[in-house]
């Protein structure tokens, strides 16, 4: 075991765990080498031998398909190789025996292993165990982060409005337990956006202490006044004891994104949402399937994001085995 670091000796991406600590440099770097994959819709998806000879293992213990597939294509398009480990298990794989499952992996080659976990510090664990070669990728740890989520959701602001600093972004619904929320709000500021705001009722608020420099609201309508971003949340039913879940028609009544509410933001304003969505829940689908939504290009662009980590991580690899 040694200390837990993203970076290497030589202070190059090694693990992505978190975004809190990567400078705004680091962040651009990751989203231009995106921005080399992104293809239109209808177009031949990029490719490159990047990964040749890589094989990467993605080890899920939450439901995803997103993610999951995104990750996968990502290392295929790269020319690499992948394995999906199914651990739907009842009780918990931790301790030794996920440490089990990593060595037994490592042992058949697997250089990047992609964790999502419920449990928080899993990805962390792993990365403190794993050979200098090795990599952990988080794909979503517990409520409290989901790095390539975060990119992605950067990138495809950059995309539709150029610059961060003038930009007014809202993230609205159920912050308190998304780490969607919380890896966009080390982004947003990691990237300087001019104002970020957090909208939700208040049993769906993080405690007072957390995201410092986010602006509280306690409406929809005051939230997205103005809004150049608007980004929807779903309610992390799994993560809530029953009594906190808000009733769906009820919280739809007050906190749905629908057509007209969506008039008191900037006329150009667009609307994301990381998916799964809960239609006429968070959102109505005339929003969701409008034109003002860019939805399933947060969904193209996380293809690219993953291919751009996958492929960072692996050349800093070979930087490090050839001068070590
Ligand atoms: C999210 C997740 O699992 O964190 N989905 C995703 O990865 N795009 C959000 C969610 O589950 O609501």
């Amino acid at each position: 075991m040694h200390p837990f670091s993203q970076f290497d000796r030589h202070n190059r991406l090694q693990h992505l765990i978190t975004l809190e600590g990567l400078s705004s440099d680091q962040i651009c770097d990751l989203l231009d080498r995106a921005e080399h994959y992104v293809r239109g819709p209808g177009q031949i998806p990029a490719r490159s031998q990047a990964l040749d000879g890589i094989t990467v293992g993605n080890i899920f213990t939450e439901p995803s398909t997103r993610t999951r597939s995104s990750f996968e294509l990502a290392a295929r398009r790269l020319g690499g190789e992948v394995i999906n480990l199914e651990i739907m298990l009842s009780s918990r794989v931790k301790g030794e025996t996920i440490l089990d499952t990593i060595y037994t992996l490592q042992a058949m080659a697997v250089d990047v292993f992609v964790i999502r976990d419920a449990e928080p510090g899993v990805g962390q664990f792993v990365a403190t165990h794993v050979d200098d070669h090795v990599s952990v990728l988080s794909a979503g740890e517990a409520h409290l982060s989901h790095p390539t989520q975060g990119l992605l959701d950067a990138l495809t602001i950059r995309q539709h409005k150029g610059s961060f600093a003038d930009q007014v972004v809202a993230v609205v619904g159920d912050i308190r337990h998304s780490r969607v929320a919380r890896s966009a709000y080390q982004v947003f500021r990691a990237l300087n956006v001019g104002e970020l705001r957090i909208v939700a009722p208040d049993g769906l608020m993080p405690d007072a202490g957390e995201m410092p420099g986010a602006v509280r609201f306690d409406t929809l309508e005051k939230g997205i006044a103005g809004a150049d971003v608007i980004m929807m949340l779903r309610i992390q039913k799994e993560r809530m004891q029953d009594a906190a879940i808000p009733e769906q028609s009820d919280y739809f009544a007050r906190w749905g994104l629908t057509k007209n509410r969506l008039k008191l933001a900037k006329p150009n304003a667009i609307v994301m949402h990381p998916g799964p969505m809960n239609r006429d829940v968070e959102i109505a689908s005339e929003v969701a399937d409008g034109p003002q939504s860019v939805i399933l290009k947060q969904v193209a662009n996380g293809v690219a994001i993953r291919m751009a980590v996958l492929e960072t991580v692996v050349a800093n690899r070979k930087a490090r085995q050839s001068s070590p």
